[in-house]
């Protein structure tokens, strides 16, 4: 784990609990205020008095507000972008083709995730909520900016995967919030972190493992928040936003298995020699999902194929 330790166990500072505490009761009461004064003039704030999720997203709120980091703290200059590689000229330009589709995929997966997490910041029906999201959007913000400055020191994007976009698309396009949390914060960012351990793991010394460290313990906390806000957003939905969240998953997998299989056109041939590997990557992405879903509430079946 990263050396910030693990951000799910570590007790929650008081001072900083304190703050938050703060925090959401100032920003309660100019709330109700800006209630009293819309009800008055026939218009509504567009807050759900049926959820209070103070508790639960205070904590992910303090955690995310003390795990802040700054683009400019990473290692700079100090370490390679990506490993270097060695042998022959050729072979090293290779590996490099390989990094470069590697950072090219996050840029693009943090590229959406600034967009999901601002529209959760708008679509929260509640100030807890509301006030935990401002925490991500800056978190995937600064994610992206870092993964801009890395892809401009590996040379640019290379061939971006076009099955990632359109997973990004269906989820920024959902009907519901419900959908939108459960596949962009529970499934996804769950999905992400032992994937952000491997590119560290097979880096070792670079910015970008340093890089994927900082994201494992943000996308720790923001997966975190996810399951918890979704168990308690789904004890208020009908079961037709359940069977909304079910559909769409069917819809997503088979995209997701493709997104999982493909590779840049010049390592197009690789993906044979994989399979048998992206395979069962799969598979243990499927049994994940399902543990998620009864995790919040939902029942979610392999589709079928699979
Ligand atoms: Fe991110
Ligand atoms: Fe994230």
């Amino acid at each position: 784990m990263h050396d910030n330790g693990d951000v799910r166990t570590e007790p929650v500072e008081d001072t900083l609990l304190q703050d938050a505490n703060e925090a959401i009761l100032a920003l309660e009461t100019a709330e109700e205020e800006v209630n009293r004064g819309n009800y008055s003039n026939g218009s509504l704030v567009d807050i759900d008095a049926t959820i209070d999720t103070t508790l639960e997203m205070q904590k992910f709120y303090v955690l995310a507000k003390r795990q802040a980091w700054k683009v400019e703290q990473l290692s700079w200059g100090q370490l390679p972008p990506v490993p270097e590689g060695k042998g022959s000229g050729e072979k090293r330009a290779r590996r490099m083709a390989i990094w470069r589709s590697v950072v090219t995929q996050q840029l693009q997966a943090d590229t959406l995730a600034s967009l999901l997490s601002s529209q959760l910041l708008a679509a929260a029906p509640d100030l807890p909520g509301r006030l935990y999201y401002t925490t991500m959007v800056q978190d995937e913000g600064r994610h992206a900016e870092a993964w801009i400055k890395l892809t401009n020191l590996v040379g640019g994007m290379s061939e971006p995967d076009p099955y990632l976009d359109k997973l990004g698309n269906i989820v920024l396009n959902a009907d519901t919030l419900e959908e939108k949390i459960w596949m962009f914060q529970v499934v996804f960012e769950g999905l992400v972190i032992d994937r952000f351990r491997q590119i560290a793991a097979g880096a070792p010394g670079t910015i970008l493992a340093e890089l994927c460290n900082r994201l494992t313990v943000d996308d720790g906390i923001h997966h975190g928040s996810g399951v918890v806000y979704e168990q308690r957003l789904l004890q208020r939905v009908s079961s037709r936003t359940k069977r909304g969240i079910w559909r769409m998953s069917q819809e997503m997998w088979p995209l997701f298995v493709d997104h999982l299989m493909w590779r840049p056109q010049e390592r197009s041939w690789a993906s044979r020699a994989m399979q048998p590997r992206d395979l069962e990557t799969v598979k243990s992405y499927m049994a994940q999902e399902r543990k998620l879903a009864i995790k919040v509430g939902l029942e979610i079946d392999t589709p079928p194929g699979f």
